[in-house]
C-alpha cells in the first residue's frame, strides 16, 4: 500500500489544497490528509471544524481520508504508516520554507520522503488567509474555496456584512 500524508493547517481548505490532494490521490493508493492543530497560527476555525470542512470538501475522493494531529509531522506519519509527505508548491517563495521543513524532517525521520506537487497558475496566488480576508470584506470567493467552506466563511462573517450594509445605508 502506497500511502501518502498531505499535512496542513487548512484554515480553511481552499480549491488550491483540493487540487493538490486530488493530484496526490491519482498518484498514491491512499492519501491521508492530516489537519494540524497549529495553535501558534491561532486558527480562525477550530480543529473539529477544519477537519469537518476538509472531510466534506474531499468526500468525492474515495481513497482520501482526513484526520487531525498535534505534535511532529514525522510522528503523525509513523502513526498512519506513511513514508511520503506531499506538499503543494505555489511559487518560488514557498521553496525556501519547504526546503527547511524537508531538511529537518529528513533529520528526524530519514526514510520519510517529501513529494512536491506544483499548483496550476489559477491557484498559485491563493492562500487561506487571503481568502479569509476577502470573505471578511464581502468579496466573492466562489470557485476559490469548496462550497461548504464558502458557506462557513459567509456564516462566520455574517455579522460583519450586516454592519457593512447598515453603515452603507446610513
Ligand atoms: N493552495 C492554497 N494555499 C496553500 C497551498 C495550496 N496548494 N499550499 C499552501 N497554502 C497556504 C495555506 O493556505 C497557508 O496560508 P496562510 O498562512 O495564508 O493561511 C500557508 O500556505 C501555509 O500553509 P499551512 O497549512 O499552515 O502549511 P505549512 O506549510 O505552514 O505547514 C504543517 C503546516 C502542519 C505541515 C507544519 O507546520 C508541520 O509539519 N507541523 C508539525 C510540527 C512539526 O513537525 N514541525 C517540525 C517540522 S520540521
Amino acid at each position: 500500500m502506497n500511502r501518502a500524508v498531505v499535512p496542513g493547517t487548512f484554515d480553511p481548505i481552499t480549491a488550491g489544497h483540493v487540487d493538490v490532494i486530488q493530484r496526490a490521490a491519482q498518484i498514491f493508493d491512499e492519501v491521508v490528509v492530516c489537519v494540524a492543530k497549529s495553535v501558534k497560527k491561532n486558527p480562525m476555525f477550530d480543529l473539529d471544524t477544519r477537519v469537518a470542512l476538509s472531510t466534506e470538501a474531499l468526500s468525492h475522493l474515495p481513497n482520501v481520508t482526513v484526520r487531525c494531529f498535534d505534535g511532529l509531522l514525522v510522528d503523525c506519519c509513523r502513526e498512519v504508516d506513511a513514508h511520503v509527505v506531499v506538499k503543494g508548491l505555489r511559487a518560488a517563495t514557498d521553496f525556501e520554507y519547504e526546503f527547511q521543513m524537508t531538511a529537518l524532517n529528513y533529520q528526524l525521520s530519514p526514510d520519510l520522503e517529501t513529494f512536491f506537487i506544483m499548483s496550476p497558475p489559477k491557484f498559485m496566488y491563493l492562500s487561506s488567509s487571503i481568502l479569509r480576508e476577502m470573505a471578511s470584506m464581502g468579496g466573492t470567493i466562489t470557485g476559490f474555496v469548496p462550497p461548504c467552506v464558502e458557506k462557513a466563511l459567509h456564516e462566520a462573517f455574517a455579522d460583519a456584512y450586516a454592519d457593512k450594509d447598515g453603515s452603507s445605508q446610513r
